[in-house]
């Protein structure tokens, strides 16, 4: 089958960091689906994974990426319970195996959902990391009510226009009915977060608690920040109200001041999407729950897809210009590529 890997850790614009092969097509264990990959997204996981690493490493089987897709089930383990063959999924999948840039994929099933009945495959594999990442922050970490008994309260989301913004404020508006203040720091990242559901904008490339300020907004009762944690922590420890609590999902490089929390007794928690497929956790089986609530939310027209740009056909040449405009950190929306012409 075709794939798209790599061999090599290398920078995007060298010809070899991303390569078009012909690999062997994969064999279900008890409780995965064969998926046929009709479509894909690309996140900024897929570009940290191919980053350069300090020591050259070179792999003896090809290194596959790609954290997100929609398709057809080909086949089924034997102990598969909620899917058969030629159903339609949408998944984000495990980073422990390999991913989605080939023509077919090995996939728990207990992370699968059923796609949204409305949409088209392109449509559907912009979803399922983004949305697990914006759900789970929201009303696990956070623990907003997804139900919206804390109508009204005040949530700022910091990289309100990349994937994940696009779709937690959606999340944070339509289900927890806050009031979500975003951050965009160009014209056309600041009218679409607007589109998304924003009531605020406000510019991440300054201080954010002073652009908070300056708009009459002294503190809020929640923050999720989707970048650089480094940069945004004295400033999310000053925007945040006693009590409050705080989510990132970005790693941080140098150690953060947690102190700078304490006299708020505000909660500082971590999301990070692959936990429950990294640790097979108990509650694994959350992830397709959650996929398919996604679904009918689409389906009920109470969410709309984040696609920014699509690119046809799945190959190496488009999957480095797609990893060359995340790593350019300007993504409005979400990257789709379709098609294994
Ligand atoms: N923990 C997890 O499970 C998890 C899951 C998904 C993603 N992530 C991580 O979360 C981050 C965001 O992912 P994504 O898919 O949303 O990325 P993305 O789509 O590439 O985000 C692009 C957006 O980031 C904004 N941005 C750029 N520099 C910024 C800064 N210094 N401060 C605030 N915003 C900035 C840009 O807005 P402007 O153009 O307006 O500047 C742009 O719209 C990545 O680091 C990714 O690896 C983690």
């Amino acid at each position: 089958m075709k794939a798209v890997g790599l061999f090599q850790y290398l920078p995007i614009d060298n010809q070899e960091s991303l390569l078009d092969l012909q690999i062997d097509k994969p064999h279900p264990g008890p409780r995965d689906l064969l998926v046929s990959v009709k479509a894909i997204a690309v996140n900024p996981v897929d570009t940290k994974v191919r980053a350069p690493k300090g020591e050259p490493v070179t792999e003896t089987t090809p290194k596959i990426l790609g954290w997100d897709a929609a398709g057809e089930v080909a086949a089924v383990g034997s102990e598969v319970e909620h899917y058969k063959v030629g159903d339609r999924v949408f998944y984000a999948g495990d980073i422990t195996r390999p991913g989605c840039n080939s023509e077919y994929q090995l996939i728990d099933e207990r992370i699968v959902g059923t796609m949204p009945r409305t949409q088209d495959f392109q449509a559907a594999a912009a979803l399922p990391l983004t949305s697990l990442t914006a759900w789970e922050a929201l009303f696990e970490r956070l623990g907003i009510s997804p139900t919206g008994e804390d109508a009204g309260k005040s949530l700022l989301i910091i990289g309100g226009a990349g994937g994940v913004g696009s779709i937690a404020i959606q999340l944070a508006r339509k289900l927890g009915k806050l009031n979500v203040i975003a951050t965009a720091s160009r014209t056309k990242s600041s009218m679409w977060v607007k589109q998304m559901g924003a009531r605020h904008v406000v510019n991440h490339r300054n201080p954010i608690d002073g652009e908070l300020k300056d708009i009459g907004i002294d503190a809020v009762d929640f923050i999720l920040c989707l970048n650089n944690t480094d940069q945004h922590f004295p400033a999310m420890a000053n925007a945040i109200k006693p009590q409050g609590k705080i989510c990132t999902i970005v790693e941080n490089t140098a150690p953060l001041e947690i102190d700078l929390l304490k006299s708020k007794s505000a909660t500082f928690v971590w999301e990070f999407m692959f936990t429950r497929s990294m640790f097979q956790t108990d509650d694994m089986i959350r992830q397709q729950e959650i996929l398919n609530r996604i679904a009918e939310l689409i389906d009920q027209e109470n969410l709309i897809t984040t696609v920014g740009d699509t690119i046809e056909p799945i190959n190496a040449a488009n999957l480095r210009l797609a990893h060359q405009q995340l790593e350019a950190g300007r993504t409005i929306g979400k990257i789709v590529l379709a098609g294994w012409k």
